[in-house]
């Protein structure tokens, strides 16, 4: 698979993250090719986005299926595909073993804090309730947990006194778009390995 720079972009929401990376690819700074985005959701924002922009689009939907037979449709579809990367951008469920286990070191996410703080959903609220000082976002590798893989690269951003939930969403939202596209071409580079749970060789 070696040269093979194609990624999938899996989505179920607005799709702001795959935005970015559409733009990172089209103006040259990410050395990149979509090969598809899949959503679970007909309706999702970033459907309509995807298609807008002309790149190929499938939904796949989830509601009605069980875990395991939609996740099966998901993985042919992938594997026809033949992405070097999955990337997670705003996609709502969880992934099965059997699923990351298909795609060893090929599934990254990007999460809305400083992981390990804050895992899972609604993590603004979560860090400001707590009183973090600052936050961030977290690009890292897929594994069994949630949002508990390693960890690829991080962006941080203060919290202040005045911020709200959205405030707060919007400030990280801005360095998700841009540390997304910059953790893709260093893992797509293959210049890195792995020790432990340490990604080594990364420089953002
Ligand atoms: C982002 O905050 C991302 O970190 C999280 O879900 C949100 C998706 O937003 N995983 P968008 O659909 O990319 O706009």
């Amino acid at each position: 698979m070696l040269g093979n720079r194609k990624i999938a972009i899996l989505i179920s929401g607005r799709g702001s993250n795959m935005l970015a990376l559409m733009d990172a690819i089209e103006s040259g700074r990410l050395n990149a090719e979509i090969a598809v985005i899949i959503s679970n959701r007909s309706d999702a924002k970033g459907v309509e986005l995807a298609k807008a922009r002309g790149y190929t689009t499938v939904v796949i939907p989830s509601r009605g299926l069980s875990k395991q037979e939609h996740e099966k449709i998901l993985i042919a579809e992938l594997k026809w595909h033949n992405p070097a990367l999955i990337c997670l951008a705003g996609y709502m469920r969880l992934l099965s073993p059997e699923f990351v286990q298909t795609f060893p070191q090929q599934i990254l996410n990007i999460h809305p804090s400083l992981l390990p703080a804050f895992p899972g959903l609604e993590v603004q609220e979560k860090a400001l309730e707590y009183g973090a000082k600052y936050s961030g976002c977290t690009v890292h590798f897929v594994d069994e947990g949630c949002d508990s893989g390693a960890i690829i690269a991080q962006a941080v951003v203060p919290i202040h006194d005045e911020d709200t939930i959205q405030s707060l969403a919007d400030r990280i939202l801005v360095e998700e778009h841009k540390l997304y596209a910059k953790a893709i071409q260093f893992i797509l580079d293959r210049k890195w390995h792995i020790a432990g749970r340490r990604v080594l060789g990364i420089k953002i």
